[in-house]
């Protein structure tokens, strides 16, 4: 990833960790990924006394998506409680409402007995119509009305232009995700759990005894794992049809201090705009507004800066006095049909194996529903969301979406019958990447700055897909499943647990 893109996040201070794992080990529970997920169920299985191993790929803990999230708290349905009802039924949808409103609870409690100082402040939450129109708006108020779900009709301003028609919500809430995670592996190691890096998994196989097996041939054995990767490495066609991978941006621009109100604004379009504010530290004489949205299916673009442009844009839109631009970057959500997450048994690796991914945009949330959820299921406890976010579910009032998204997938393998983007590494300026035919294969060819030339196969080594170049973050991006890598080739993000290959 391009240092210029790191986040709004990045950390001065990394969590802490206990290094690269060193020797096989034996614990209660594994849980692979040190990040909202992961930190959250591994913290609140310690607080049960069970004996924790927390493995990360990374060299630091929570450098994953979760470094680079806008950490809205919010509990309204990303895709709206009315679409969620039409999918899973009014009850589900009910439920759904007060697990993520639980959920915030449950961040702020925890923040509170830990002593996280992590800016935790509740918020108001409004959606408002964008160029769509009222139609979605009016809709979601009549399926609030319905379920139950509480509500105030209202109207909303961007400063300088009339009132917009709005939903408002009230107990949403902004935090800082790294400082809320540093305190959550901090306890995780005070109460006897371990943290460790630089330890890839590439094998979880379930039993009375699970075995986690990582690249370095080191083997953690467990009573149970927990797969909190953001998206698993194992599961293959059975999870892939469940989940997609979008990849959405973000800005961050310099609003003077206080002078909007401290709230969470997202619009009705497909994909979304939203605006939330993070004050400045000490001694900065600005808040930011972090504006996010233009999202797209990852590896499916290669127009990052028009995006980036277009969400500043809408910023100055609608906040004038809006000033420099800060950050800008993007990540990845992982959607599900119904806009809820998967988590649970992970079918694909056998007893006592669970797995939580598929945030769709809600993965503050969700993980920490998937904390919480977890150890219940771990401890064979009842659990009412159990249902609800199995990865087993079946969803026929989403057969739809999940026909176009699999149509999408399957599209992708026509990659390997197209001509390469240029004919060879001549034609690459510098700091750029572009596929290159070579016979009946294709290579990934990239130019430093320098002009240094790094030549890999193009090949996902994860299901054989094809990677495209991402130009704003100057990585390659597999438009299958998700996967990364940055242009030496490294692994940024799964589901592959290798790097590109050194081309033939
Ligand atoms: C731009 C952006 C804005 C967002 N805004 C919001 C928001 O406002 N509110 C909200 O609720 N959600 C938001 N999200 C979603 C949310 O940030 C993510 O869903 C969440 O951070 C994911 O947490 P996680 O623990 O599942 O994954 P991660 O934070 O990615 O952690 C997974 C970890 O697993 C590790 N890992 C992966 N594979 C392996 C392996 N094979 N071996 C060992 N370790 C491995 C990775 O290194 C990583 O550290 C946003 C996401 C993005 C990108
Ligand atoms: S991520 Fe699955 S083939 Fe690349």
């Amino acid at each position: 990833m391009n240092a210029d893109t790191r986040s709004l996040w990045c950390p001065a201070d990394p969590a802490p960790d206990d290094g690269r794992l060193p020797a096989d080990t034996t614990c209660d529970v594994c849980v692979v990924g040190s990040g909202m997920a992961g930190l959250t169920t591994a913290y609140l299985l310690a607080k049960e006394g069970k004996r924790v191993v927390v493995l990360d790929a990374k060299p630091h803990a929570v450098t994953g998506e979760t470094e680079r999230t806008t950490a809205q708290l919010t509990w309204h349905a990303d895709d709206t409680f009315g679409d969620l009802a039409s999918i899973r039924g009014d009850d589900n949808a009910r439920q759904a409402a007060t697990d993520h409103r639980a959920a915030v609870d449950a961040i702020e409690r925890i923040a509170d007995a830990e002593g996280i100082d992590c800016d935790f402040h509740r918020v108001p939450a409004y959606l408002v119509p964008g160029a769509d129109g009222p139609k979605v708006l009016d809709d979601e108020d009549g399926a609030l009305k319905r379920l139950g779900i509480p509500y105030t009709r209202t109207t909303m301003a961007y400063p300088g232009t009339p009132p917009l028609d709005a939903l408002r919500f009230d107990g949403h809430a902004r935090f800082h995700p790294i400082k809320y995670l540093r305190g959550l592996a901090a306890a995780v190691r005070k109460l006897g759990g371990v943290v460790h890096v630089e330890t890839v998994v590439e094998k979880v196989r379930g039993g009375d005894a699970c075995t986690v097996t990582t690249t370095h041939g080191l083997t953690v054995t467990a009573k149970a794992v927990v797969v909190a990767a953001n998206n698993p490495f194992e599961g293959g066609t059975t999870l892939h049809t469940k989940v997609g991978a979008y990849t959405t941006y973000v800005v961050t621009l310099e609003v003077p201090k206080g002078s909007y109100e401290d709230a969470i604004v997202w619009d009705t379009e497909d994909p979304y705009q939203y605006v939330r504010f993070q004050p400045g530290g000490p001694g900065d004489p600005f808040d930011v507004a972090v504006v996010g949205g233009a999202d797209h299916k990852t590896g499916q673009a290669a127009d990052q800066a028009d995006r980036w442009r277009d969400l500043e844009a809408w910023t100055r839109q609608r906040y004038p006095d809006a000033g420099a631009v800060r950050h800008h970057w993007s990540g990845q959500v992982f959607e599900t049909a119904d806009g809820l997450a998967l988590i649970g048994p992970a079918p694909w690796n056998g007893p006592n194996v669970y797995v939580v991914t598929g945030d769709s945009g809600m993965g503050m949330t969700h993980g920490t529903i998937a904390g919480q959820l977890l150890p219940d299921l771990i401890a064979g406890r009842p659990s009412a969301a159990a249902a609800l976010y199995s990865p087993s579910r079946v969803m026929p009032g989403a057969l739809k979406t999940l026909l176009a998204e699999n149509a999408n997938l399957a599209a992708q393998y026509t990659d390997w019958l197209t001509r390469g983007d240029v004919k060879s590494a001549d034609d690459i300026p510098p700091g750029q990447g572009a596929i290159v035919r070579r016979g009946l294969t294709k290579l990934a060819v990239s130019k430093s700055a320098a002009g240094e030339v790094t030549t890999l196969s193009a090949v996902c080594p994860h299901m054989g897909c094809l990677v495209r170049w991402n130009p704003g973050e100057a990585s390659w991006d597999c438009p299958c499943h998700g996967s990364r890598f940055d242009a030496k080739g490294t692994c940024l993000h799964g589901p592959a647990v290798s790097n590109l290959a050194e081309a033939e």
